[in-house]
């Protein structure tokens, strides 16, 4: 099979721009991101060397001078760099891509009031978008959550950061231990009733390698099962779209015309560059799609990015089933749902990288509906998203 070729329909997609900050106060228990604490960082090292990934992958990439569509700097905690970091960055980015006037630029944050006071700074920096981990609002939750933070320290945050931003996300974790359906009930009422344009609700997944996972593994840690898991998610479906927040994408909630444009991006199989370390972009160049990947360790990134210039160690070329696969992933995430006629223009017939009878199947069997050439899940089949795609793609 040939390398994923982009037709001249699938052309001039989205650009949008990842930049890792790897480095938090403490780890949280739960957490597998690519997030380090660090007794020392050299701010100035840093900015340099994020500047200088930026500039090697937007030349690397083909992308300089195309407008960028939104970037978003992760983690980590954002939040700990220094605001001159981003200040630079911004600037840089700013003269790599000129024609980017209304460009989204997130930055996630932690809810510490040492972070709180930085915000004004973020926002002078170019910053237009904050996104708060506050995981919950009940302080015995968020002892159990090892984090940083007391509820009202981050109700106070969030609050300085809704007067500070024009657009302000949170994120929070539920079906937690010993939360029941009803604690979650209460607890995401308070939460509706922040106000805020755009959520973030996760279910609390056991990651492989984290301290949750080997407390669980000894029996000593307990997560509702599949059916609570599910009555959970319901009502949370039901609570968001009554209270005008209602989902776009399985985790993701927003007002209407709030929903994260970054994130749509991804999900949408767009193109973007990701710098810094362990970040991955996925972009077409020269009608092939390639996947990259950068070194994970933040000091063995930082190494290299200042000895050789970029810190890149896994190149892929893509072949058009990955294109399919991917933008299956990404897309049957959205509710508005996956465009067919874009993947088979790419990557062929449906049975050239999936199972066209499965999916017929499925839509038959009220787990994916069908438009046209558009696929969605439908309320049954969203709990059931990697049981569905691994009948879908298989041949
Ligand atoms: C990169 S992290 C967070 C940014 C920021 N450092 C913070 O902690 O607020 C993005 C989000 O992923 C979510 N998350 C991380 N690990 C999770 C897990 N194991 N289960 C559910 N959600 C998780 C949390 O809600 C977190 O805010
Ligand atoms: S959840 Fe956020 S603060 Fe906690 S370890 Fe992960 S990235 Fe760091």
């Amino acid at each position: 099979m040939t390398p994923a070729k982009q037709s001249s329909l699938a052309a001039n997609p989205a650009l949008a721009l990842y930049v890792h900050w790897p480095f938090c106060l403490s780890k949280c228990p739960y957490c597998d991101f690519n997030s380090h604490v660090a007794k020392t960082i050299d701010h100035g090292r840093w900015a340099d060397a994020l500047q200088q990934d930026l500039r090697h992958h937007a030349i690397w990439a083909g992308k300089e001078g195309q407008p960028l569509s939104s970037v978003f700097f992760g983690g980590g905690t954002p939040s700990l760099m220094a605001p001159e970091t981003m200040a630079a960055i911004i600037d840089t980015l700013r003269a790599i891509f000129p024609s980017s006037p209304d460009i989204e630029i997130t930055m996630e944050a932690n809810p510490t009031s040492v972070e709180a006071d930085r915000l004004e700074a973020f926002r002078d920096a170019g910053a237009n978008r904050l996104s708060m981990g506050i995981q919950s609002l009940n302080d015995a939750a968020l002892a159990y959550l090892g984090r940083e933070h007391s509820a009202t320290e981050a109700r106070a945050a969030l609050a300085k950061a809704q007067a500070i931003f024009p657009r302000v996300s949170a994120d929070f974790i539920y079906a937690r231990s010993h939360q029941r359906v009803e604690d979650w009930e209460d607890e995401l009422e308070a939460i509706l009733d922040l106000g805020l344009e755009h959520l973030s609700l996760y279910q609390l997944t056991l990651e492989p390698g984290t301290a949750f996972y080997s407390r669980y593994q000894r029996g000593l840690l307990d997560v509702p099962d599949a059916d609570e898991g599910r009555r959970f998610y319901d009502l949370t479906q039901e609570k968001t779209d009554a209270g005008g927040c209602p989902a776009y994408e399985i985790s993701n909630h927003a007002k209407p015309g709030q929903e994260s444009r970054h994130n749509l991006i991804y999900w949408q199989s767009h193109d973007w560059l990701g710098i810094g370390p362990g970040a991955y972009g996925r972009f077409w160049r020269g009608g092939q799609r390639i996947e990259s990947r950068n070194r994970r360790d933040p000091g063995a990134w930082l190494d290299d990015v200042m000895t050789h210039g970029h810190a890149i160690d896994q190149i892929t070329e893509e072949q058009p089933e990955d294109f399919a696969q991917e933008a299956l992933m990404m897309g049957l995430r959205l509710h508005q749902g996956v465009d067919l006629d874009r993947i088979i223009r790419i990557a062929g017939p449906i049975d050239a990288w999936g199972d066209a009878r499965a999916l017929d199947q499925m839509v038959d069997g009220g787990l994916l509906h069908r438009d046209g050439m558009t696929i969605k899940l439908t309320p049954d089949g969203r709990p059931l998203l990697n049981t569905i795609l691994a009948r879908l793609l298989a041949d």
